[in-house]
């Protein structure tokens, strides 16, 4: 049962050729298209067909004939498009169109009976769901990979110390370990965005038609169980607008790359001959057309680069959404450009990321060598003197009285004797020995969560049995 329908209606591409007269021209098709990027949606625009079909036929819409035609037909289309030899046919505009394009030549009038209760308003909203839920998954599993070899790394130094900075100087001394915890924490907080993002866009758009529903007996129920979404969405007019779930994808994508970035800012410095902290591996650098010498760290200069444009996609997002008027638009089609760039990004950069991470040294030896700079230990001086009793107001101008002094007289706190303390404050005794040196301070953080040696390899024991 092929064609019940006149043969020129086959031969026009659209079946709204008939209402327009004759339709966009060349430069239109051009202009109006998004098949050349739309087309990664494929798989999620047969399986969403697949489920609305299987719908039609269990409420009688369309015979279970029809629906194994429609069905081997799908199957078709989609290993041709796997294996290369589907044609791709701007003429068509999008995914939506060229596949059912293509189904109509296949199975003739039960492929046209496929978009029955259907418009490309919901079809679109539904596909872009789909394929969210999976690269949101794909981009969970590479946070975790990233996470892995953040806590591998810390594994490695968690009894050693280096400087933690705030305002880039030098503040006080933490473990490597802490330093490196600092990313899974960040991370996780993304991979849980992620995880929230996607339980609010789980929600079934298909059946909202092209925006007021329709007045045949579709069970959206059925298909919203199929497609494995959690619920349908409530308001037709709202399901074929709503691209909130697009701005907050690329927001979870921002903020990952933001964290990225200060990675990449953190490693770019801590390589240079100035830090000296870490060595990345060759792999991860390029070298100078011009000075021999140069080990660049151009992999972590794109990373920080290519913030922009996920940012950029952010901003193209939201100023899409803005004051369009109430349900459809063709506006939206412009979504895609930016949710697509944004995953492909943020994917690129955490999978470069775990390769750097997983090949880095830090200079440990190096690091112990100039950690007594800069007075890290300055700020567990002052809380000695509010253990023996100084209010810790009169301790910050004390202890910073006592490095003031030093600074003049090129000495570190753990040079200065125990008589001359004692000039500064009566309380101090021999103990304070103790708590002076990076390496001591340390090992003598008491806080939960603190940068210390004892609570990193506690971290580092939590984040084994989490990840
Ligand atoms: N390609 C379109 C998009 O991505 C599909 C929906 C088109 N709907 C319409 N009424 N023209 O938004």
């Amino acid at each position: 049962m092929k064609n019940n329908t006149n043969k020129s209606d086959i031969s026009k591409a659209k079946s709204w050729e008939s209402r327009l007269d004759g339709g966009p021209d060349e430069l239109a098709q051009l202009f109006v298209e998004s098949l050349s990027y739309d087309r990664r949606l494929y798989k999620y625009d047969i399986l969403g067909s697949v489920a609305h079909a299987q719908m039609l036929c269990r409420q009688g819409l369309i015979t279970p004939d029809e629906l194994s035609e429609i069905e081997g037909g799908l199957a078709e289309i989609q290993s041709e498009i796997e294996s290369g030899s589907f044609e791709f046919n701007i003429v068509y505009e999008d995914i939506h169109m060229a596949i059912e394009a293509a189904l109509v030549a296949k199975t003739g009038d039960s492929g046209r009976k496929l978009h029955t209760g259907r418009s490309r308003n919901d079809q679109i909203a539904t596909d872009m769901r789909l394929w969210m839920r999976e690269e949101i998954e794909n981009i969970q599993e590479l946070i975790r990979n990233l996470q892995r070899a953040f806590l591998e790394l810390a594994g490695r130094y968690a009894s050693d110390v280096m400087p933690a900075y705030t305002h880039l100087q030098r503040a006080q001394p933490v473990s490597i370990a802490a330093y490196l915890l600092s990313y899974i924490e960040q991370l996780e907080r993304d991979f849980s965005r992620l995880a929230d993002s996607k339980k609010r866009l789980n929600v079934l758009p298909l059946g909202s038609g092209a925006v007021a529903g329709s007045t045949l007996t579709l069970d959206r129920n059925s298909t919203c169980h199929k497609l494995g979404f959690d619920s349908i969405s409530g308001n037709s007019i709202d399901a074929i607008s709503d691209r909130d779930f697009c701005a907050e994808f690329i927001f979870d994508c921002s903020m990952i790359m933001t964290h990225l970035s200060r990675l990449a800012e953190d490693f770019i410095l801590f390589m240079s001959t100035e830090y000296g902290f870490i060595k990345i591996a060759d792999k991860y650098c390029t070298s100078s057309s011009m000075m021999p010498q140069k080990r660049n760290p151009d992999m972590l200069e794109l990373i920080r680069g290519k913030v922009g444009s996920v940012h950029g996609a952010l901003v193209a997002m939201l100023t899409i959404l803005k004051a369009q008027p109430s349900s459809y638009n063709r506006d939206l089609q412009e979504d895609k450009l930016h949710i697509f760039k944004a995953a492909d990004v943020v994917t690129a950069c955490l999978r470069i990321t775990e390769g750097i991470v997983s090949n880095t040294v830090f200079r440990a030896d190096a690091i112990l060598d100039g950690i007594d700079e800069g007075f890290l230990d300055a700020t567990a001086l002052a809380e000695y003197l509010v253990s023996k009793g100084v209010p810790f107001r009169s301790a910050h101008g004390i202890v910073g009285t006592i490095v003031a002094d030093c600074e003049k007289a090129g000495k570190k706190l753990s040079d200065v004797s125990l008589a001359r303390y004692q000039k500064y404050c009566e309380s101090i005794s021999e103990d304070i020995y103790n708590v002076l040196g990076a390496a001591n301070v340390a090992a003598a953080y008491k806080t939960v969560g603190s940068g210390g040696v004892s609570q990193s390899i506690e971290s580092i024991e939590y984040w084994r049995t989490r990840l």
